[in-house]
């Protein structure tokens, strides 16, 4: 099957989870399906539930000027997040909601098949490494992951909604962004 027709087998998969997320709107993805590297964040805020495009709002601008850093932008990323509905309230999805959209992410990183993914953030980590606790002790540090049947280079960094609490935090993102790109090009 072609990656457009598996893309939009995948997207009405996530759309019967409208039920519940009612009055939200699916965000699947932006960028180039065909890129070699694959962003993954948390889940949807408003502006990008309202947009139904992930990393539009604060967070998404802190995004792209970090990419533009290495020379990266959304025609050659490819972005989604782990749940892919905003949940209520702004709140953080629960472990139910992420279990439950881990198996649909992980379908999409098959079907993408990147070279690279990045993952922003704690919800990303643990959908993805299993990791739980501190983000500084997977941040900085590939891992090579089996997904459905393919291994994947990984690396984990800082979530931008975090790096606009903490503007501190954004010199050793750039670090991660500098060895991301590094391997990009390996
Ligand atoms: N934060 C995320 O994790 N994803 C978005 O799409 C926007 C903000």
């Amino acid at each position: 099957m072609d990656k457009d027709r598996e893309l939009s087998k995948l997207k009405n998969t996530m759309l019967k989870f409208n039920k519940n997320f009612p009055g939200k709107n699916l965000v699947f993805s932006d960028g180039n399906k065909d890129a070699k590297v694959m962003i993954v964040g948390e889940a949807p805020g408003r502006t990008e539930d309202k947009l139904q495009k992930p990393f539009v709002g604060r967070a998404g601008k802190l995004l792209d000027g970090l990419l533009e850093s290495i020379n990266l932008n959304r025609s050659k990323v490819y972005i989604t997040n782990v749940v892919n509905y905003r949940p209520d309230k702004n709140r953080k999805p629960t472990t139910e909601e992420i279990n439950e959209f881990k198996k649909l992410l992980f379908k999409h990183i098959e079907i993408i098949s990147p070279k690279c993914i990045l993952l922003l953030g704690a919800t990303a980590a643990l959908a993805v490494l299993n990791h739980i606790g501190p983000l500084s002790v997977v941040r900085g540090k590939w891992k090579n992951i089996k997904i459905i049947n393919s291994y994947f280079d990984i690396l984990t960094t800082f979530h931008p909604a975090f790096l606009l609490r903490q503007p501190a935090q954004k010199k050793s993102t750039l670090e991660d962004l500098l060895e991301f790109k590094r391997k990009l090009s390996s």
